[in-house]
């Protein structure tokens, strides 16, 4: 659980409050692991914005070397890193004559975020951000976590982690940064219940049968957040608030019976948190990611970003649904996983990255991904995570069983 950076966040807020008379704030050295992704352009967006404040150490991606090159030299970046090898070349070439280190592949990854930044922002995708995102961790960086496939692997490992070397996690999705922001760190007996809110993804009014058909297209236009292919993917099968359950009771410390989720299609209420006295704290605004970004990047000022600004007036109805376990067993998948404990839940994200990227390649259908993550799930023998080595393990197991599900389809 980050009781001790919220315990940090609530302390600051009190002793530094905004306007006339705070301190200036220090200069800060960032990392952008993602940064050509949907979170990491929103973050380059906001350190662009401010060239005094931020300094920025490295930027990684995994292949697009021309939008990472920009980004670098806009930014003036001492380094850009690319995970795939085989650009390595292109980037050196797009990069000569600026002074910018380049490297390439896993290991150059790892060193990026193992690099002297003060802030690291975790936006890779999927369970290939573990080994960078730790490289920051041990170093007692503070870690903007964006990365949910990471807490979801290795939730419990990685939290030890961040105690073991003082390491700070602030949430990044919009639900845990709601959370964050109205959470009682210092009185956590108070708290009775979270609630995670979801928009219900594209096919929150279609049928199974609708589902059954859907295209790639269909399956990643969400109906109120523009975010990478694969968290759409993960939002239409509600996959995503199955997984966010799990990050929340890793960053939150609460139990899975602890942890609602509330469908609400107009993404204004981020998310909630009632406690014993029967209050409900929640924080709200227009669904931009500019937001936690900048609650992170800030932390813990608060900065200001361009988004538009929430009309209640003008937003007019918001509502509010139970969510419905038939149409979207990834939910029930999910919290299967965390009562299972062990590996059920490393194993449940593995397959799930396997089975979206085989949707979104068009090799099965978009009803195939919760077959294959439940068959992976049920086929899987049950085991403990004990370290880090049986998280890769259990991880590879996972992905070959699944990888062999798809190809016997
Ligand atoms: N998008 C959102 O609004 C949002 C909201 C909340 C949480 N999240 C979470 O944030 C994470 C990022 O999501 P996203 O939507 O920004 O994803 P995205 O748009 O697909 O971007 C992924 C980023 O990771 C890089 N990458 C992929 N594999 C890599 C590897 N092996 N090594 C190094 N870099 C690698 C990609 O580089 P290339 O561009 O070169 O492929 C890209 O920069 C996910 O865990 C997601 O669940 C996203």
């Amino acid at each position: 659980m980050v009781v001790s950076s919220l315990q940090a966040v609530a302390a600051a807020q009190v002793a530094v409050p905004e306007g006339a008379g705070a301190p200036a704030p220090a200069t800060r050295t960032v990392t952008i692991l993602g940064s050509t992704g949907s979170v990491g352009c929103n973050t380059v967006e906001l350190v662009a914005a401010d060239p005094e404040r931020y300094q920025v150490e490295a930027l990684v991606a995994r292949k697009n070397v021309d939008l990472l090159a920009r980004q670098a030299k806009e930014l003036r970046a001492k380094a850009a890193v690319v995970a795939d090898e085989a650009h390595y070349a292109a980037l050196k070439d797009a990069l000569s004559g600026t002074g910018i280190e380049v490297a390439a592949g896993a290991q150059a990854v790892v060193d990026a975020a193992a690099r002297p930044a003060d802030w690291v922002m975790a936006a890779i995708v999927g369970a290939a951000g573990m080994e960078p995102t730790l490289a920051a961790a041990r170093r007692g960086a503070t870690v903007a976590f964006a990365n949910k496939e990471v807490l979801v692997c290795a939730g419990a490992l990685m939290m030890a982690e961040v105690k073991r070397h003082g390491a700070t996690l602030l949430p990044v999705d919009s639900e845990h940064s709601a959370i964050f922001q109205v959470f009682d760190s210092e009185r956590v007996d108070g708290v009775s219940r979270l609630i995670l809110t979801a928009s219900g993804g594209p096919f929150r009014n279609k049928t199974r049968e609708d589902m059954a058909r859907a295209t790639i297209k269909e399956a990643v236009a969400h109906p109120t957040w523009d975010m990478g292919a694969k968290i759409s993917v993960d939002s239409a099968t509600m996959m995503n608030k199955g997984l966010e359950v799990i990050e929340a009771h890793h960053l939150f410390g609460m139990p899975e019976d602890k942890i609602d989720v509330l469908v609400h299609p107009q993404s204004v209420v981020h998310s909630l948190v009632e406690y014993v006295d029967g209050s409900v704290l929640a924080q709200l605004g227009t669904p931009d990611m500019r937001t936690p970004i900048a609650v992170a990047l800030g932390w813990p000022r608060r900065i200001a970003t361009p988004g538009e600004r929430l009309n209640l007036v003008t937003a007019g109805h918001l509502e509010f649904y139970a969510p419905d376990p038939e149409k979207f067993p990834a939910l029930r998948l999910a919290r299967e996983a965390m009562r299972a404990g062990g590996c059920a839940a490393c194993v449940m994200n593995a397959a799930n990255e396997i089975a979206v990227a085989a949707f979104l390649d068009g090799r099965i259908g978009f009803l195939d991904i919760e077959r294959i993550v439940e068959h992976t799930m049920t086929t899987v023998p049950h085991s403990r995570l004990n370290s880090l080595d049986d998280v890769r393990e259990v991880d590879t197991v996972a992905r070959r069983i699944a990888s062999e599900a798809i190809q016997a389809r």
